[in-house]
């Protein structure tokens, strides 16, 4: 009679190089699989989301409010706001960001809405000069009016937006401040010295 142990014992007895001989090559398989699986996912992961041509759903939160929209992806937010939502008060003028007369804020951060996509400004605070005065003029503004800093008024939405980003983060700005918050902003009736002078006094200066 066999002793059924022993058989047993012999039936699965493998020894370790065996097992590394047999295992090896199936493992090493199933690893350069997953290795093969993980690449194409990162390739996967890494290409661009593509959206469009068609309108697609943005949401976009402007001056607080938030407003749900079906806008074609190459929209720009400043034809967003001007033809979507009804913020006229940033006004298109060069369209390519040579004037500042667009100007926005961003997350407090003055920007073109001339030169951004509308859906790359989702999740992010939007601030108009209808935002900016929405309680009335700003002692800003009224400086404008005292120093005479307008003419045909066309440019003031972005001259004053850019001025209020610089004040509420440098109450007292100095000149060369002010200058530089400037930058960008042309004026075609020629208005400049007044607006430094008005923005010098909105700064107590
Ligand atoms: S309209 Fe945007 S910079 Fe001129
Ligand atoms: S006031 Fe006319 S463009 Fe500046």
């Amino acid at each position: 009679m066999k002793n059924k142990t022993n058989t047993d014992s012999a039936a699965f007895s493998f020894s370790r190089r065996g097992f590394i001989k047999t295992a090896g090559p199936t493992a090493a398989a199933a690893m350069a699989g997953r290795v093969d699986e993980a690449a194409a996912e990162m390739e996967h992961s890494r290409k661009p989301k593509v959206v469009g041509p068609t309108a697609v759903p943005v949401e976009l939160t402007i001056n607080g409010q938030r407003h749900r929209l079906a806008i074609e992806p190459r929209v720009t937010l400043l034809d967003v706001l001007r033809n979507h939502t009804g913020h006229t008060g940033s006004k298109k003028a060069c369209d390519r960001a040579q004037c500042g007369s667009c100007t926005v804020l961003l997350d407090g951060e003055s920007v073109n809405a001339c030169m951004m996509l509308a859906i790359t400004a989702e999740g992010r605070k939007i601030r108009t000069i209808e935002g900016i005065s929405a309680n009335g003029l700003t002692p800003l503004q009224k400086e404008f009016i005292k120093h005479d800093a307008l003419m045909c008024g066309f440019c003031t939405p972005g001259f004053v937006t850019s001025l209020t980003a610089l004040l509420e983060q440098v109450p007292h700005a100095t000149d060369e401040q002010i200058s530089e918050a400037c930058a960008g902003h042309l004026c075609r009736c020629g208005t400049y010295p007044n607006v430094l002078k008005a923005a010098r006094a909105a700064a107590g200066r």
